[in-house]
């Protein structure tokens, strides 16, 4: 597969199929992600790839803590506004994955249902979680978005669905602790990973993209 196919057909995966990816399938791919461009070369990430019974403890755990109404404790706090723009395509997502999936964001009470799925990684035989050292800069937080960037692609040519899922990050310092994560680090990004199940209605949504002259300008 190449890069523009990569590109233009990689899209969330909210269900799997159980099949687990070979050990080495996994390693080609985080070694591919490790390719990714950083500040200086830094290579600010870590990853954990989860499997097994310990992920299934963290799902039991998350749900846990959700049921309970624990407070979340993310590392990087939720947005409480956006500006114009993103806030009507954030809308315009709703309105087609209700449609798509039945799923309502908007409503307080699915939002819990889809946090369930999140936290039991949409069936996914593995769970990657990214983080990185607390101390480091804004241009480490954005590396770590290109090195995501780069695993989901590189996922996708070997024909595996990815979903990047902040939502798994709402209980980071429990999180950690579970994992065994210094508490220095912080908890940036969980990806559920294995092989889509393109059957599913939840794999049916193809999210839409504003044309380019919405956000680029040509200057001579
Ligand atoms: C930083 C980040 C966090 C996200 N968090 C979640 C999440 O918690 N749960 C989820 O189902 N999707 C999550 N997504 C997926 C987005 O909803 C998705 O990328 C977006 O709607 C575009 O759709 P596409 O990935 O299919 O192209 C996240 C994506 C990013 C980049």
């Amino acid at each position: 597969m190449n890069a523009i196919n990569c590109i233009a057909e990689r899209m969330s995966i909210r269900s799997f199929k159980e099949d687990p990816v070979p050990e080495s399938t996994l390693r080609e791919v985080l070694t591919l992600a490790g390719r990714s461009p950083s500040y200086k070369n830094s290579q600010p990430w870590e990853v954990m790839v989860l499997s097994g019974a310990r992920k299934a403890a963290l799902t039991v755990e998350m749900t846990r803590l959700l049921e309970s109404g624990a407070p979340q404790t993310p590392d990087l706090a939720d947005p409480t506004s956006w500006p114009e723009a993103e806030e009507g395509r954030i809308h315009s997502l709703y309105q087609k994955r209700k449609e798509t999936t039945g799923i309502d964001l908007a409503d307080p009470s699915v939002i819990i249902r889809a946090k369930k799925a999140n936290f039991a990684f949409y069936g996914a035989p593995h769970a990657l979680y990214l983080y990185q050292d607390n101390s480091l800069s804004l241009w480490s937080l954005f590396d770590l978005g290109l090195f995501a960037q780069t695993l989901m692609l590189a996922a996708q040519a070997h024909g595996l669905g990815t979903v990047p899922q902040a939502f798994v990050t709402d209980y980071a310092a429990e999180i950690k602790q579970f994992l065994g994560i210094p508490t220095q680090k912080r908890l940036v990004l969980g990806l559920s990973i294995g092989y889509p199940n393109m059957e599913s209605p939840a794999n049916k949504l193809k999210t839409d993209r504003s044309p380019i002259d919405d956000f680029v300008r040509f200057v001579c």
